[in-house]
């Protein structure tokens, strides 16, 4: 079998002809509601019955492709996070979700806004049962020697037992994590590209090697990159056949 699959047309129509239970991990930095053009790609308007009516089918089909042991992540923003997480209550459940992960960064704001300079994504992590893939250990972090002493001088662990830090302790459900621009050897290949260190982590906790993975609103293909190092399979798919090449291009220079 191919390792990496890649389809240049509308997702949907690819997800129809895929099998079901086929998939281990699907992860889809999707349209995120701004209105705006990207160059790339036109975003959908911030209209409710339009979101809906382009997400419900689509993450109707990602339920049906994911494996009962599957887990899928759905990265948008403020835009219409409220709107996606009631969408994959409905078609996961309430009780299938497992995290709403904040990823957040810095960056120069614009002053005279009558805002909070907006620094945070959304990603919504369900699984499909309540059985799923969770690398605990993949993605645990450091814990800082003050934290360390913390504990060994009365700390009382969590819900009465000791804490373990040995080996680290459990990542946060907020990631603190450089955009993409910061990255100089990876960046401006495609609007709106992820980084490969927060693909890393989303891949290493919800997948194993020999998993497939499948990114539906691919992109530039940071998934794609990933699945190749991590030695996972991979689908991918976008409508717009710029992101297929921008990805070629990178799976041969990886
Ligand atoms: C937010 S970007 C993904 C960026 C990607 N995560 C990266 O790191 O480069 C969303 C992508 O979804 C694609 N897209 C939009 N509607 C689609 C559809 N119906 N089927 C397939 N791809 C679609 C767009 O062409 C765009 O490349």
């Amino acid at each position: 079998m191919e390792r990496i699959k890649l389809f240049n047309e509308d997702n949907l129509e690819l997800m129809r002809k895929l099998p079901e239970e086929s998939i281990d991990l699907i992860y889809c930095d999707i349209l995120y509601g701004t209105g705006r053009n990207f160059g790339e790609y036109q975003d959908l308007k911030p209209v409710r019955s339009i979101i809906e009516d382009h997400y419900v089918p689509r993450i109707k089909e990602m339920y049906r492709l994911l494996k009962p042991t599957g887990s899928i992540y759905i990265h948008c923003d403020w835009h219409i996070n409220h709107w996606i997480r009631i969408i994959l209550d409905e078609l996961f459940g309430y009780e299938r979700c497992v995290n709403e992960i904040i990823w957040c960064y810095t960056g120069p704001g614009v002053n005279n806004q009558k805002n909070y300079s907006r620094k945070h994504d959304n990603i919504y992590l369900y699984s499909k049962s309540n059985k799923y893939t969770f690398n605990t250990q993949d993605i645990k972090v450091p814990v800082s020697e003050d934290t360390l002493k913390k504990f060994e001088t009365g700390g009382s662990g969590f819900k009465g037992k000791k804490a373990d830090f040995s080996k680290g302790k459990l990542l946060e459900d907020w990631w603190y994590l450089a955009p993409t621009a910061r990255f100089k050897n990876e960046t401006g290949l495609y609007p709106t590209q992820k980084s490969i260190q927060l693909m890393e982590r989303v891949i290493r906790a919800s997948s194993n090697e020999g998993d497939t993975v499948a990114d539906f609103y691919m992109g530039g293909g940071t998934t794609a990159v990933v699945c190749e190092k991590l030695n996972r399979n991979f689908i991918g798919c976008d409508i717009n056949v710029k992101a297929i090449d921008v990805t070629k291009k990178r799976l041969v220079s990886f």
